[in-house]
């Protein structure tokens, strides 16, 4: 008798630990994958993420594969946005940090009321949804 109440509880114990390793997986590490942001600030909000994206795919006027890669699951048609695979999202790396040096050097004068500084160069001013402003046509 005393033999099976033994028994019982570390039976019990052993599937309480078994029930806490569960409940503790999921929220590892690995199931939020870490940003690939050099440019634009590590914590910027998903939406605002959102609208930067969609401000970049109209300026240049092309979709977000311009940028961003195909994922490397071949059976899968999603873009791997954190991938830096396109020589393209490099590129649009350095027309963000020219764009924002633009502002700061030449256009400082440009402030609101408060004195923050107004973009007053973006992508779109040169590439007016094209993404080649350079070629003479
Ligand atoms: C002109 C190029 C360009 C276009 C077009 C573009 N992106 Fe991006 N995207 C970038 C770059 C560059 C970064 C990385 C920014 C950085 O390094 O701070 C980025 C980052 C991202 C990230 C964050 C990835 C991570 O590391 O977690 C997401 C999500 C994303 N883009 C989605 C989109 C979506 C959705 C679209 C279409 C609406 C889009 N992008 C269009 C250039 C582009
Ligand atoms: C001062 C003008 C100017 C601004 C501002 C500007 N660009 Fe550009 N961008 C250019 C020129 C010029 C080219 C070269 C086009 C060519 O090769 O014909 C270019 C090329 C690019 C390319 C490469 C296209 C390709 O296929 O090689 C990307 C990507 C790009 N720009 C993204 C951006 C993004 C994103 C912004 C805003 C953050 C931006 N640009 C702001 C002038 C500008």
């Amino acid at each position: 008798m005393l033999h099976y109440k033994k028994f019982a509880v570390v039976t019990a114990l052993l599937g309480l630990m078994v029930v806490g390793m569960a409940a503790t997986r999921p929220h590892d590490d690995d199931d939020k994958p870490k940003r690939n942001l050099k440019v634009l600030p590590k914590d910027i909000s998903h939406e605002e993420l959102d609208k930067v994206m969609d401000e970049w795919k109209v300026a240049l006027g092309v979709k977000c594969g311009f940028c961003h890669a195909q994922s490397k699951d071949s059976t899968s048609h999603h873009l791997d946005f954190a991938s830096d695979a396109k020589p393209e999202k490099e590129i649009a790396r350095h027309m963000y940090k020219m764009t924002a040096k633009i502002n700061k050097k030449y256009f400082s004068f440009n402030k609101d009321d408060k004195g923050a500084v107004i973009p007053t160069i973006t992508c779109m001013t040169c590439h007016r949804g094209n993404p080649h402003p350079g070629e003479v046509k």
